[in-house]
């Protein structure tokens, strides 16, 4: 082996940190691209779950279904159906239906939503999130968004 092919001690030290810090940016930006470009696609992000049947509901009868693991109100008011968040704004208590008031109430600290998911008394600071609500064949069917 004549000395041009023999590897020095610094140039094996150059590739050496070279190859270290190679290996330190891979391990450091590939989590960050793949946390802002997911490596797939999820699929459909609308869900569609059934309330039951139309002519079930009385005026003002409500009901709580669950669309992914989260409560929502679905209320038949004369005008038609709603749907709402059953989540309070304000500390996240599971709302219900005050027939009395013809309100969305919160018994955790007497909040209060009227029928378009406002808050109208007591500390939520933020009204409901509504979802969709359709009659299909006489079935109550409440989107997830
Ligand atoms: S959690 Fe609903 S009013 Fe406080």
């Amino acid at each position: 082996m004549n000395e041009e092919q023999r590897i020095s001690r610094r140039t094996f030290l150059d590739w050496l940190v070279a190859g270290g810090l190679l290996t330190w940016a891979v391990a450091f930006v590939a989590p960050v691209i793949s946390y802002v470009w997911p490596a797939q696609k999820r699929g459909p992000s609308v869900q569609t779950v059934s309330a039951g049947k139309a002519d079930e509901f009385a005026e003002w009868q409500t009901k709580i279904v669950a669309i992914g693991g989260h409560p929502v109100i679905v209320i038949r008011t004369p005008q038609g159906f709603r749907a709402f968040a059953a989540i309070c704004t304000h500390l996240g208590c599971i709302v219900g239906w005050d027939a009395a008031r013809h309100q969305i109430a919160c018994p955790c600290h007497a909040g209060f939503f009227d029928i378009n998911g406002r808050p109208v008394a007591g500390p939520p600071p933020r009204q409901l999130a509504e979802h969709g609500v359709a009659v299909v064949n006489g079935e109550v069917l409440v989107k997830s968004a």
